[in-house]
Order: structure tokens, then C-alpha cells, then sequence
């Protein structure tokens, strides 16, 4: 196949004011090369060298913790304090040795999405006390202080990803870590200013928008992976996954990239819920309903397009018929981190 069948997904687009040389975008993959306290290693550093020598427009980093409450994945990289700083100034630097490779950090607390099973000491928190299935062991509710404490971290590491070099910062507001379960009626049940009505539920987000954003220039785009969707009786609808993404547009978010479901409600437990699987074809390109009902709602601001997507040519059309902006891929890319070159 050559590139001419392809121009669309090869000509650059925007987030923000930030300029991406195509329209391929790695979406944010825990890669588990961080030290097990979260320092930068030459492994780590190695597997984004190959992303941008591979011809990616842009890559969103795995997640990084803003708080070592939020960091509940072994070998996830951090970004809490200044000792982390040097480490990722190097790994950004790397990437931007390759023309025009843009690199976004996403910033992320894991909340109740403990992944260390067996850990019995770790103490996950949540808006609300939800059982936790790895640890079986309920979260502890946050204090309203608490909660003020971990958006000021979201802010405090947002600007040391911009003081490290990053060009844009992605909020990890999605698949059961502790953004998403403040935005979804399953698991927040506050009475504080941060639960209730969708408005008070997405208060979060609001506040980590605005508060970052007045420490940063309005040229470092700030957006966000959502989810738009829980797949539970009582969860989040994507209608009202569609009110939270309009809220978000509407305060400046720069972009969204809908994402859905929570899979840590799997582990553990005897019911069965529905997840997300590639098995086989028709389950190719599976957030398509969540992007098409955003669309409207994005005032022209990019909507970056994950999960399932396998087909550059069925890419192509999405790109070409304006339904999507960007193209965000995770499992392909660790199989073949050239695969845009290819
Ligand atoms: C190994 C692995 C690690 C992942 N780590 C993250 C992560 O750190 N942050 C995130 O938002 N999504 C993460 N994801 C989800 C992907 O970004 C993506 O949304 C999902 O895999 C669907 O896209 P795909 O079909 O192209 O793989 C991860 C996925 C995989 C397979």
C-alpha cells in the first residue's frame, strides 16, 4: 500500500497550537520499564526512542503518577516530586532528537485501580467507599481536603511535565482510576461539592482545567482521555459521558480522546461484566458510537479516535470524512513501533 492511498492520515493536524506532522497518535501505554519506584531507565527510554524513529506524529506517554496514592501499577513511571525531573527531561529530549515527533505526558492518580495484587498494604482511595476486587477490601473514602490536595497535584505535575519538555499534557480521566470514578454515578456517591449532579461529579476535572491552566501558557494544550461510558446498570451513559465532554469543551479542554469501561470491576469478581475485547473483526474500531456523539459537542477541537483500530485504509476514511481527527493506537504499536513508517 503506498502513502498516496493514505494522504489524509499523513498530513499534519493541530492540538492546540501545537502542530503534528500526521495524523497518528500512540495512546498513552503503561510499558512497566520504569524503576519500581518510578524513575526514567534506559529500557523506558529505549521504547520511546523507537515510537519516534518509527514515524509517529505524536506519542502520549504511559501514565505517570501525580501522587504515590495514585501510583498502584508496578513500574509506573512518576512525576510527583523534583527527583523525578531529570530522568524525564532525558526521555523527552530523546524523543524531540527526531524531527517533528511530539511528546504529551499523561498525568494520572490510579485511585481504586489497584494493580499490585496481593498487596494488602496498599490503601486505594476513591471518591466513595467502592470494594476494591484485587485487594477485596473496600477504598477509603477521600476528605473533600484530600480531594483539593490531589487536584493541586495534578496541577504541580502538569508543570513539571512542561518544565521536563513535554509539548502537551493528556488528564487520565478514564477507565476506573480516580478521575473517571469521581465523574460516575456507580462509584461517587458524595454529598460534597465534588458529587451529585454531573456538573458537581466532573467538579474535578473542571478544577484541575482551570487551575493548570493558569499556571501554564495558553500555548501548552491541556486535554484529556474520557471515559464516555460504563457499560453498568447505575454507571455512566454515554449521553451523560456527552454532558461531561461538553462541559470540558466549553471550560477549554484543547481535545478530547473518548475512551469507556472499567475494567477493574473484572478482577475478583464472580459477576460477569461486559468488557471491551478485540476478537475479531466486527469488533474493530469500537468507540465509534462515543466519538460520533461527541463530534457535535467539540466547537472544532480535535477528537482523537482509539481503541480497535486496525485498518489504515478504513482510518483513512475516518480522517478523510472529517469524523475523527486523529487516529490513537496502543496494542499495534508494541508489536510494530514503525508501523507509521511502514
Ligand atoms: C499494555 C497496555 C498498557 C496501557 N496503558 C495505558 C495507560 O497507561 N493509560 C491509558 O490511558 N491507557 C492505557 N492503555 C489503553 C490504550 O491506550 C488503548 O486505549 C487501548 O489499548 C485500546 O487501543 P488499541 O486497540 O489500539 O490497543 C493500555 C493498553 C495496553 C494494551
Amino acid at each position: 500500500m503506498d502513502e498516496m492511498g493514505l494522504k489524509h492520515l499523513f498530513s499534519p493536524g493541530k492540538i492546540g497550537n501545537v502542530e503534528i506532522k500526521n495524523r497518528f497518535i500512540r495512546s498513552a501505554t503503561w510499558v512497566a520499564k520504569a524503576t519500581i519506584d518510578g524513575y526514567v531507565t534506559e529500557d523506558l527510554i529505549e521504547c520511546y526512542n523507537q515510537l519516534a524513529e518509527g514515524g509517529i506524529g505524536l506519542i502520549i506517554s504511559g501514565y505517570i503518577a501525580v501522587d504515590p496514592s495514585g501510583a498502584a501499577t508496578r513500574r509506573m513511571a512518576c512525576l510527583y516530586d523534583d527527583s523525578y525531573i531529570s530522568g524525564q527531561k532525558k526521555l523527552v529530549k530523546t524523543v524531540h532528537e527526531h524531527p517533528d515527533v511530539k511528546i504529551a505526558a499523561q498525568i494520572a492518580h490510579t485511585g481504586n485501580g489497584v494493580f499490585i495484587f496481593g498487596n494488602q498494604e496498599f490503601e486505594p482511595v476513591g471518591p466513595s467507599p467502592m470494594m476494591n476486587l484485587v485487594l477485596n477490601k473496600p477504598c477509603r473514602e477521600l476528605t473533600t481536603e484530600e480531594v483539593r490536595r490531589i487536584i493541586k497535584n495534578f496541577v504541580d505535575t502538569g508543570c513539571r511535565a512542561y518544565d521536563c519538555g513535554y509539548d502537551m499534557v493528556q488528564i487520565h480521566g478514564a477507565h476506573g482510576y480516580l478521575l473517571s470514578d469521581f465523574v460516575s454515578p456507580f462509584t461517587n456517591k458524595r454529598t460534597d461539592e465534588y458529587g451529585g449532579t454531573i456538573q458537581k461529579r466532573t467538579k474535578i476535572l473542571i478544577d484541575i482545567y482551570n487551575q493548570l491552566r493558569d499556571e501554564l501558557s495558553k500555548n501548552f494544550p491541556i486535554f484529556i482521555k474520557l471515559n464516555t461510558q460504563d457499560y453498568l446498570q447505575e454507571g455512566l451513559t454515554l449521553e451523560e459521558g456527552k454532558e461531561v465532554a461538553k462541559i470540558l469543551i466549553d471550560i477549554g479542554y484543547d481535545a478530547i480522546e473518548p475512551s469507556s469501561g472499567r475494567y477493574n470491576l473484572k478482577f475478583g469478581s464472580k459477576k460477569t461484566y461486559p468488557s471491551v475485547i478485540l476478537k475479531s473483526k466486527d469488533d474493530e474500531n469500537y468507540f465509534l458510537p462515543n466519538v460520533k456523539i461527541l463530534k457535535p459537542i467539540m466547537k472544532s477541537r480535535p477528537i482523537i479516535f482509539q481503541g480497535g483500530i486496525r485498518n489504515p485504509l478504513t482510518a483513512e476514511k475516518f480522517i478523510q470524512e472529517n469524523s475523527v481527527d486523529f487516529i490513537a493506537m496502543s496494542r499495534p504499536l508494541i508489536y510494530e513501533p514503525d508501523l507509521p513508517n511502514r
